[in-house]
């Protein structure tokens, strides 16, 4: 039986969370789905690392290259219906996609976010800069939030959070790994085999 939903994962960087659900892929925890393509918008992303690892076929789509978002986000479309892609999971792709891109795919883009949605979200929230609002506000616990993508960035139905805790004398590097380690990388996956699972 053969009925597993095709997923791309899009990245930017470092690629843990696409390392997550490979690890959850092999581990029996993803078995609604399966990765077939890896899209990133840097060339130098170590997560191209970690696909070829994996034996992923990746693409990188460059926005300075193709000259406008919506070229970009043309390519990116082009390589989602070529490769039959059913489930789009956005894991540190630092891009926001506009309307015109989220509206082709109601319920069928995933994006994990560092912090307990609707708190430190939005444009110009991401990456560090999220758990260094995190600190300078004094929240004393924050966590991690995979969510539907819409028009609003950050604004899509929410899927899964899972909390955690902020200690005395963390840093915004000592925070992202830990909400990394104990949120992000756990219900990242969780949430892929729960909407695969349910399509
Ligand atoms: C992750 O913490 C992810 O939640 C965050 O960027 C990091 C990427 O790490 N995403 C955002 O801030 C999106 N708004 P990774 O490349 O190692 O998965």
């Amino acid at each position: 039986m053969n009925n597993k939903k095709n997923i791309a994962v899009l990245v930017s960087g470092g690629g843990t969370n696409l390392q997550a659900l490979i690890d959850a892929q092999k581990s029996g925890i993803i078995t609604s789905g399966k990765i077939t393509l890896v899209i990133s918008n840097n060339a130098g992303a170590y997560a191209l690392e970690r696909a070829a690892r994996a034996d992923i076929k990746s693409a990188v789509v460059l926005k300075r290259e193709l000259g406008s978002q919506e070229a970009f986000e043309g390519a990116i479309v082009d390589l989602l219906t070529e490769n039959s892609i059913d489930v789009i999971v956005l894991a540190g792709f630092m891009s926001i996609l506009s309307e015109s891109f989220t509206s082709r795919y109601p319920e069928r883009i995933i994006n994990v976010h560092p912090s307990l949605i609707p708190s430190f979200c939005g444009k110009g929230f991401y990456g560090l800069r999220v758990h260094e609002a995190a600190l300078e506000y004094g929240v004393k616990v924050t966590g991690a939030t995979v969510h539907f993508v819409n028009e609003i960035p950050d604004g899509g139905k929410i899927i899964m959070q899972k909390a955690v805790y902020i200690e005395d004398g963390d840093t915004p590097e000592v925070l992202q790994k830990r909400v990394m380690e104990e949120a992000e990388w756990k219900i990242l996956p969780a949430s892929v085999e729960k909407v695969c699972s349910e399509m």
